[in-house]
């Protein structure tokens, strides 16, 4: 079977082989820094050896559980922000079919996102939609304590309740959180809803192969046993037995850190398969908040072709030179369809008559990279065999371990995230929360 691989060589008239590979002395201290825990957040390593450490009765549990829900719901809400979400809906979007939930026949349950936002219409428009549904709630905090979930858990909990009783209501809920700490907890034990423990190793962004994510993936239908297998299958790739030049996280993490050194500030992580904007979105997630911190951090973007090349395409090719582009590429799509023939020929599009969208798109990806590169922006390739569950756990993983690698080139902890903090504070300061009436005033008199 095949694996995903990086390409590399697209970059390299940008930044010369021999620096990539004068990182070797580096990421292999680095990587064993990781394995061996004597790098910096070591107390956040649970994520490196996850895949391979998922036992069959932890799967089991949370199939049993999914089943569970998808037998009572014809809706799941997922409540959850940053690494509480992100990693799901990155799988469940990839691999789902993108109509499936308009369709009034389903054998999966629509799965719908809460706590991501504060937006009111959202929520209103979500409660809405939800009234005279069977659904249930999947509430995911690690912390049990943060703002946007916990509000809207609130709201839901409610409208849950009230529709089905507290009874059937406890049946429908399950909690994702930490083993003893935070709100979610104390309330989950209370109202006895099952629940599942987000290692206290295991940080959000790098959480998404724990119940965080393997949970919500299992109620939408998909098969998270693939998912594991793939994360395995990489962890094995890019682990310490493999040599530099063959590693593909150590390639990643030593080229974009070179490319960074020489202006690259902007990553941005292109794909031409719509199904793939959430898992860029995860990704945002996993680089921005592991790397930027300490006044640096490669600036994590991302677009969707050929849509943006209509859009921001134009800045690409020609605006300030300080990109450069990671395209995931995916070799065989999941289905065919050929160009039909069209004997008037109105629109010219006879000569692609029996060709498959996918050429068209190939073509397009090609004429792309050539493109950019022509116009000064560093191509990296990461292809992908097919968009299913067990090579989207290789590219999990394999950013994962890369993330790590490349938060240590970096020298910042990749395992932290004190920045986002800051919104908070002044956020409860505003809203006046107990416990923060100094910085009530403090900041009212800025106002
Ligand atoms: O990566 C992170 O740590 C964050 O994005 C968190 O996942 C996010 O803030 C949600 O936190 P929690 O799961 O504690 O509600």
């Amino acid at each position: 079977m095949e694996n995903i691989s990086l390409q590399i060589e697209k970059a390299l008239g940008f930044v010369a082989a021999e620096k990539v590979a004068a990182y070797e002395a580096d990421v292999k201290k680095y990587s064993q820094d990781l394995h061996n825990g004597t790098g910096k957040g070591n107390d956040f390593l649970g994520w490196l050896n996850l895949p391979s450490s998922i036992t069959d009765a932890v799967l089991s549990e949370i199939e049993e559980t999914a089943q569970k829900l998808r037998a009572r719901c014809e809706v799941v809400v997922v409540v959850g922000i940053g690494g509480s979400y992100l990693g799901a809906k990155a799988v469940i979007d990839a691999v789902s079919n993108t109509f499936d939930w308009l369709q009034t026949e389903r054998k999966n349950p629509v799965v719908v996102y809460a706590g991501q936002n504060i937006g009111e219409d959202y929520l209103y428009e979500l409660s809405q939609f939800l009234n005279g549904k069977q659904f249930g709630i999947i509430n995911i905090s690690k912390s049990g304590t943060t703002t946007e979930p916990a509000l809207a858990f609130r709201i839901l909990k409610k409208q849950l309740e009230d529709a089905v009783g507290k009874a059937e209501a406890k049946e429908r809920i399950v909690a994702v959180t930490d083993a003893a700490r935070g709100a979610l907890r104390t309330l989950a034990n209370q109202e006895g809803y099952k629940t599942f423990v987000i290692p206290d190793n295991v940080g959000g962004r790098f959480s998404v192969l724990t119940p965080v994510g393997l949970l919500p993936i299992a109620v939408a239908g998909c098969d998270i046993r693939q998912l594991v297998a793939g994360a395995v299958k990489m962890e094995g790739v890019c682990g310490l037995d493999t040599a530099y030049a063959e590693n593909p996280a150590a390639q990643y993490a030593a080229v974009r850190n070179e490319l960074y050194k020489s202006g690259k500030k902007t990553e941005i992580l292109v794909n031409y398969h719509p199904k793939l904007h959430f898992f860029a979105e995860w990704w945002k997630q996993l680089y921005g908040e592991s790397e930027g911190k300490e006044g640096k951090g490669i600036f994590p973007a991302a677009v969707d072709f050929t849509t943006d090349l209509h859009s921001m395409g134009q800045w690409i090719q020609e605006g300030e030179r300080t990109i450069f582009e990671t395209v995931i590429s995916v070799k065989t799509p999941n289905y065919q369809v050929e160009v039909p023939a069209d004997a008037a020929d109105l629109d010219g599009l006879n000569f692609l008559a029996g060709k498959r969208v996918d050429y068209v798109n190939k073509m397009a990806e090609l004429g792309t990279q050539i493109a950019h590169i022509d116009g000064g922006v560093p191509n990296l390739k990461i292809e992908v065999p097919q968009l299913n569950e067990y090579y989207l756990g290789q590219l999990i993983y394999f950013f994962e371990k890369a993330c790590g690698i490349s938060g240590y080139i970096l020298e910042v902890n990749p395992f932290d995230q004190p920045g986002v903090e800051a919104y908070k504070k002044n956020m409860f300061a505003l809203l006046e929360k107990p416990g923060f009436e100094e910085a009530t005033k403090a900041i009212k008199a800025r106002l």
